[in-house]
């Protein structure tokens, strides 16, 4: 594949995969998945997760992806020709699709608030009102449509520009943006008062409240967090260059995805603490709670919480766009360079595609909401499907792949660079041991005890 398209640098690279990998995943998941489980406790699982069970899948598709430059259905059917891998690379397809649909939902909400906090509606006057304002906008048919079609249209915008001047550019420029941001945010949480027991609540381990559903809980979200299982991961190592460290640029992408996740719950504990409202209030947190707290907050500033209500927004609204480029670009490179479609009608057929299922995941929390899937609305059953089970069945089969089909001698070829990373192949033995054995029984034993408890 002579004129395909690399990352320019190892910055790039990183900016990219962070970008897909920081998204509503770290800002509005993790927070709230952090006060279901019971918070620092929790924080350890995750963080162990992401070393020993999350990086060595990252790592998986890194190796599949950079050996052979190619999409995910190419890839398994150039490294096990005439097999049934290929129909991993299938899945890979079709998931990020899903994900996009109901992703994208999420992120025209994170739009439309993003306008309501520029026309200062999070005031004081309205701070009662505000909490209500979720559940009305939401349930309604035409304000969340029109935003999921201005984020899936910006979305597609992206990708059609292509891998440099699209997905390279708009990461580059949106990671650090992000970082600055989250830590702004994070501050002005950490200030207000009575924030401190929400900082104890995010450093202190309280084992104790630990559930048996927190293991299978911190994997799941390392995976959905870290883009994993899907091959987003997969088709953005097929864009690197065969010099580059591809063990450097996995490792700086989990710890940024982790960083990031952090700030993000010293950007909404501390708020949520300071208001004197429970940290496990679930999903609503950063568009039912965080509002109400920046309108309360109004009383002594309105300015900066307004200032502070925007940048948010305009925080989750660009992580949420770095992370949707990606799962698009899966099938767009699929289909141009499977199917020999141009990269224009491509994006066009999968925003369409998206467009549609997101069309259904958005009504269903008004019009549709009375039509259940074994006892979930769409939306849910979307997120359900995708997140426990076909992003944990993905990650589980690249680790297979790695460890078990493809030669061991290539997995260190392709680690090491050829045996030339001396760094890398002294700690291969390690890491093969955790993608071949401990990542593959680890995610079975977690997936198994999730589906009993
Ligand atoms: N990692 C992204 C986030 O945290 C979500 C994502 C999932 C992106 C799967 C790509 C593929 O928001």
């Amino acid at each position: 594949m002579t004129n395909r398209e690399h990352f320019g640098s190892r910055a790039a690279v990183i900016m990219a995969m962070a970008g897909s990998a920081i998204g509503l995943g770290n800002i509005w998941r993790f927070p709230f998945i952090v006060g279901e489980y019971g918070g620092a406790a929790f924080i350890l699982i995750y963080i162990l997760c992401c070393f020993f069970l999350s990086l060595p899948i990252l790592l998986s598709e890194s190796i599949i992806g950079r050996r052979t430059h190619q999409n995910t259905f190419g890839a398994m059917s150039t490294l096990a020709p005439g097999t049934k891998w290929k129909w991993l690379g299938l899945l890979t397809i079709v998931t990020p699709i899903i994900i996009l649909s109901y992703y994208s939902v999420v992120g025209g909400w994170s739009f439309a608030y993003l306008l309501k906090a520029c026309s200062l509606q999070f005031n004081p006057e309205n701070a009662e009102a505000v909490t209500g304002m979720f559940a009305t906008f939401s349930s309604s048919a035409w304000g969340p449509l029109a935003c999921l079609v201005v984020f899936l249209g910006l979305t597609a915008l992206i990708i059609f520009s292509g891998v440099k001047k699209g997905i390279e550019k708009f990461s580059k420029i949106s990671m650090p943006v992000l970082f600055i941001l989250i830590v702004v945010i994070a501050v002005y949480s950490v200030t207000l008062p009575g924030a401190m027991d929400g900082v104890r609540y995010l450093v202190k381990p309280d084992f104790s409240k630990l559930s048996a559903g927190a293991f299978s809980a911190a994997l799941g979200q390392s995976f959905f967090s870290l883009s994993l299982g899907v091959g987003t991961m997969l088709i953005y190592s097929s864009y690197i260059r065969k010099d580059e460290n591809i063990l450097a640029s996995g490792t700086g992408t989990a710890l940024f995805d982790m960083l990031f996740a952090i700030l993000a719950g010293f950007a909404v504990m501390p708020a949520v603490f300071a208001a004197g409202i429970a940290p496990s209030s679930g999903p609503g947190l950063v568009f039912e709670t965080l509002p109400y707290i920046f309108a309360k907050m109004g009383a002594g500033g309105q300015f900066l919480s307004s200032a502070v209500a925007i940048l948010f927004f305009l925080t989750i609204l660009v992580a949420a766009l770095s992370s949707s480029i990606s799962m698009m670009e899966v099938g767009v490179a699929y289909m141009v360079e499977e199917k020999g479609i141009s990269r224009g009608k491509a994006t066009a057929g999968i925003f369409f595609v998206a467009l549609f299922l997101g069309i259904l995941c958005s009504l269903s929390f008004g019009p549709i909401s009375g039509v259940k899937f074994l006892g979930n609305t769409f939306f849910n059953a979307c997120d359900k499907l995708c997140s426990n089970y076909l992003m944990t069945l993905g990650a589980l089969m690249f680790s297979i792949f790695v460890g078990w089909k493809m030669d061991k001698a290539s997995v260190h070829d392709e680690l090491t660079n050829g045996g030339s990373l001396k760094g890398n192949s002294k700690v291969f033995p390690v890491l093969y041991f955790l993608i071949k054995y401990i990542a593959p029984l680890a995610i079975a034993a977690i997936f198994i005890t999730g589906l009993l408890a």
